[in-house]
């Protein structure tokens, strides 16, 4: 079968539907959907983020240097919509949303208690790509119902019903 050239940008398949919590200095706190994150490191465990710099959370981010990464299931699909396409620089989304929220137990932030797994990071690193800057996280604390914890403590991803599009 004959190949053509497509377009470049996100040309990875699939991206991870995350949503990242972040507080700034002033104790306000905001989140925001995320495409562009991964694992990066095994041991020490670390995970990457890309913010795009007009982002509302980017300065929050910069601010306190730390963030969470909180995995998202299906019923959290219209929460998840709202938070990537509205900004904490016009309202607090996180209570117009009546989203539950808890204290970090490592990290400055919040962590967002509907979702099935929080992950708690400290930046330790960062790299400006081009449209995005790539925070690389070092995951302090994770956060998992306990539901999804198998028997070696580990989560059990199979048993989270992942946001699909
Ligand atoms: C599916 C999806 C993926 C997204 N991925 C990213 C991303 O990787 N990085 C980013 O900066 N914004 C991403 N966005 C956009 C932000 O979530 C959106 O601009 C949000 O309103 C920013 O909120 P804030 O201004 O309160 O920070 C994504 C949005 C959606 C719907």
């Amino acid at each position: 079968m004959e190949k053509k050239v497509t377009n470049y940008a996100s040309c990875l398949n699939s991206m991870p539907n995350i949503l990242v919590s972040c507080r700034d200095k002033e104790g306000h706190d905001n989140a925001l959907a995320v495409g562009y994150a991964c694992n990066c490191s095994y041991d020490p465990p670390m995970v990457m983020v890309g913010i795009v710099p007009s982002r509302y959370s980017y300065h929050m981010i910069k601010e306190t240097g730390v963030f969470v990464v909180n995995l998202v299931s299906e019923e959290l699909k219209k929460e998840y919509e709202y938070l990537g396409s509205h900004s904490g620089r016009d309202e607090d989304k996180l209570k117009k949303l009546g989203m539950k929220k808890g204290e970090g137990v490592k990290v400055n932030a919040p962590i967002l208690l509907d979702c099935p797994v929080s992950i708690e990071c400290t930046i330790v690193d960062s790299i400006k790509t081009g449209s995005h800057e790539m925070f690389v996280g070092k995951v302090e604390y994770i956060h998992a119902k306990e539901e999804l914890i198998d028997e070696y403590g580990s989560v059990d991803y199979s048993k989270i019903n992942f946001i699909k599009f």
